[in-house]
């Protein structure tokens, strides 16, 4: 009987967010009183079947021990790397001999805070039986222009059939493995993990997202981050109120 494959979660946390200009790494601004990481890290722990957390560290990193989610049980630390894709393969590499070919690995973003575990679900489900596996994404609602050196525009770019790539991005570690490998020895630098994934021919499932879970990349975004964050707990507390409110 084949076993059931187990779910692990990477998040690639060393990157020093030179675009977001703050002296901290954008990692740890604090959003609500809590650094952007622990939120990441939340959404992913409030998801049952991911079995462990790994969590790629710049070296020298001193924050991440200070996080309540440090001392959860599930979540370990491995060193990043000079890239996204490097601190990727090393969190994979912390997991050999603990994770099995067909297991499955979910990707996400320290610099997404507002993921919803509602998402992550979602995701869980729509791979399940998936020979591929896939990534969260939003269809492109505007239209898209290709910019020219001057800072004018070249062309319009179609946009029916484009997405834009968010993550959760969950494959299966054999074939994550195997494709952060070739693109290495290829020597790609590439900004995701499905696009190592198509770089074996393979064609991971598009699914799609919510189009608040936004990646924290320049300084505005922080705000913006806040604000979706408190959306969320204000209409959680107005939903817990509502159920409180005895019936009449
Ligand atoms: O810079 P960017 O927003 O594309 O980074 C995406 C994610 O990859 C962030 O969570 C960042 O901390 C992580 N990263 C990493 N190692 C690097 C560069 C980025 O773990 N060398």
């Amino acid at each position: 009987m084949p076993r059931r494959a187990r779910l692990f979660a990477v998040v690639p946390a060393a990157g020093r967010g030179e675009r977001f200009g703050s002296r901290q790494p954008k990692q740890y601004v604090e959003l609500l009183g809590r650094p952007v990481l622990s939120w990441s890290l939340g959404a992913l722990l409030a998801v049952r079947s991911v079995r462990a957390v790994i969590v790629a560290l710049s070296g020298g990193d001193r924050r991440f021990a200070r996080l309540p989610e440090a001392r959860d049980p599930r979540v370990r630390t491995c060193k990043g790397g000079a890239r996204r894709e490097l601190s990727v393969a090393n969190a994979l590499e912390a997991l050999r001999g603990e994770a099995r070919d067909e297991d499955w690995v979910m990707v996400h973003d320290a610099a997404r805070p507002c993921l919803q575990p509602s998402d992550v679900r979602r995701l869980i489900a729509a791979l399940r039986d998936d020979p591929v596996g896939g990534l969260l994404a939003l269809p492109v609602g505007d239209t898209l222009k290709a910019a020219a050196a001057d800072g004018r525009c070249e062309r319009t770019v179609p946009r029916e059939g484009l997405w834009r790539a968010l993550t959760p991005q969950m494959f299966r570690y054999g074939v994550l493995r195997r494709a952060l490998k070739l693109n290495l020895e290829r020597e790609r630098t590439v900004t995701d993990e499905a696009s190592a994934v198509e770089a074996l021919g393979m064609r991971p499932r598009l699914v799609a997202g919510r189009t608040d879970n936004i990646k924290i990349t320049l300084p505005g975004d922080r705000g913006l981050a806040a604000a979706i964050l408190r959306a969320g707990r204000d209409s959680s507390d107005e939903n817990r109120s509502r159920l409180r409110r005895p019936r009449i």
